[in-house]
């Protein structure tokens, strides 16, 4: 019976334990887990997700207020082309949070952020120019490209320094999203360095429309790894979404896979960044609990716990401070549905906007409970207390399991 501890992952030089935590916005999975991810020889990701908001809490640094203060003039404005980020400012912040991270790594694994394509901060091109490579600037060991095609953002690196050095890879869902990107970056004469693919049961965003049931991770990474041994691209798949044993993972190494990113299981842990009161909710979740819908302003189906206060939440939307969603002119379509119910409900004090949520706001808040599908499943990797509560996890713990588990078993911890 083969564990996960029976393969390795390579990289380049790097010989790692085949485990990769997923990275999870805003601040979910923290500097603190993606330490234990690289201590333990995986590979950790922390996340550039509404990064000075991160920098403000971490360093006690003032972005998000002063920001606030700049374009206070606007908030009652619905057109928010105006406010857009100091580029220098995003540089400092992302500079920040990375710098501080790769300074307190330890041991032989790696440490990588997740950077979305989604966040187009009113400046597509720009921002994520300056969130790149501020991140190759600050020592990053590695990037990886979600929620978008990223059919432009290896050229957005390409004259830096680190280009060839630093790991890059991309998470994607098919394979013609894959091969529209190999396409694209094939005239920059580098490959990928990995490709995560991402199944239909995973946490935060969905590369699947609301048909993603009929979807299933197995059979496109099968059909990834056998278009990339036909082209004879050596790029290692990591799969990702729904593995929730390390016996899940070894079918997936011995099905062709380098690699799997594992995320849930690390919600409950210690070190997430989710506030402690809210790992209860997602330990005590049944499967009736969550859903998947579509109230993100991205436009891709999200999963999440369908008690999270964000569903239905009808709050001002929080441009002048934030302003992650603002497309390339100014909208959000959070605040076309927002200004919609205000419309509709002249002498309301508080409206309620169904369709969609200011993502910002309750990402930033933890009031947008994402999750994975087997969140469910969380409550049989710990023990009930006697108060009722669910015993924290380390990360240590869940990455040891996954490493050294068989036959589905679940340790629990001491
Ligand atoms: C709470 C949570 C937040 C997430 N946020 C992000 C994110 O910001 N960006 C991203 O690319 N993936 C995000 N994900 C997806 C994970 O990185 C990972 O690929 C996936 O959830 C793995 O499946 P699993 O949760 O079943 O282990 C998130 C997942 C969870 C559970």
């Amino acid at each position: 019976m083969r564990r996960l501890e029976d393969f390795r992952l390579h990289l380049g030089n790097h010989e790692l334990v085949p485990i990769v935590i997923g990275g999870m916005g805003v601040d979910i999975s923290t500097a603190g887990l993606a330490l234990e991810g690289a201590r333990l020889g995986g590979i950790g990701h922390i996340s550039d997700a509404m990064v000075q908001t991160v920098s403000d809490r971490r360093f006690h640094t003032r972005f998000v207020s002063n920001k606030a203060k700049l374009y206070k003039y606007n908030a009652a404005n619905s057109d928010k082309s105006a406010v857009i980020f100091d580029l220098g400012q995003l540089a400092e912040a992302t500079h920040n949070h990375i710098g501080k991270t790769m300074e307190a790594k330890r041991g032989d694994g790696l440490i990588f952020i997740n950077c979305m394509e989604k966040l187009t901060m009113n400046g597509p091109r720009e921002t994520l120019r300056v969130r790149l490579r501020s991140a190759l600037d600050a020592g990053i060991d590695g990037i990886t490209l979600s929620a978008g095609l990223h059919l432009n953002s290896f050229a957005l690196m390409e004259d830096h320094p680190r280009f060839r050095d630093a790991k890059l890879g991309i998470i994607v869902s098919s394979l013609r999203a894959f091969q529209l990107f190999l396409r694209k970056t094939a005239r920059l004469g580098r490959l990928p360095d990995f490709v995560v693919v991402e199944g239909p049961l995973a946490g935060g965003h969905l590369g699947f429309g609301m048909d993603w049931a009929d979807y299933d991770l197995i059979t496109i990474t099968t059909e990834i790894h056998r278009y990339l041994v036909a082209e004879q691209l050596n790029i290692p798949i990591i799969a990702a979404g729904g593995i929730f044993t390390g016996s899940d993972a070894v079918t997936y190494l011995e099905s062709g896979c380098a690699a799997v990113q594992v995320a849930t299981r690390f919600t409950v842990t210690r070190e997430c960044g989710l506030p402690d009161n809210l790992k209860q909710e997602y330990f005590s979740a049944a499967k009736n609990d969550i859903e998947v819908n579509l109230i993100s302003p991205t436009g891709y189906p999200m999963r999440m716990l369908k008690g999270s206060p964000a569903i239905g939440a009808g709050n001002r939307p929080n441009c002048e401070a934030y302003g992650y969603l603002l497309d390339g002119s100014g909208n959000c379509a959070y605040i076309t549905s927002y200004n919609r119910e205000v419309a509709a409900h002249p002498d309301a004090k508080k409206v309620s906007v169904p369709d969609k949520t200011c993502l910002c706001t309750h990402m930033r808040n933890f009031t947008c409970w994402t999750c994975g599908q087997n969140t469910y499943r969380l409550k049989d990797t710990s023990h009930r207390l006697s108060d009722g509560s669910y015993q924290l996890l380390t990360a240590e713990h869940v990455f040891r399991d996954y490493q050294f588990s068989t036959e589905h078993n679940i340790a629990l911890p001491d």
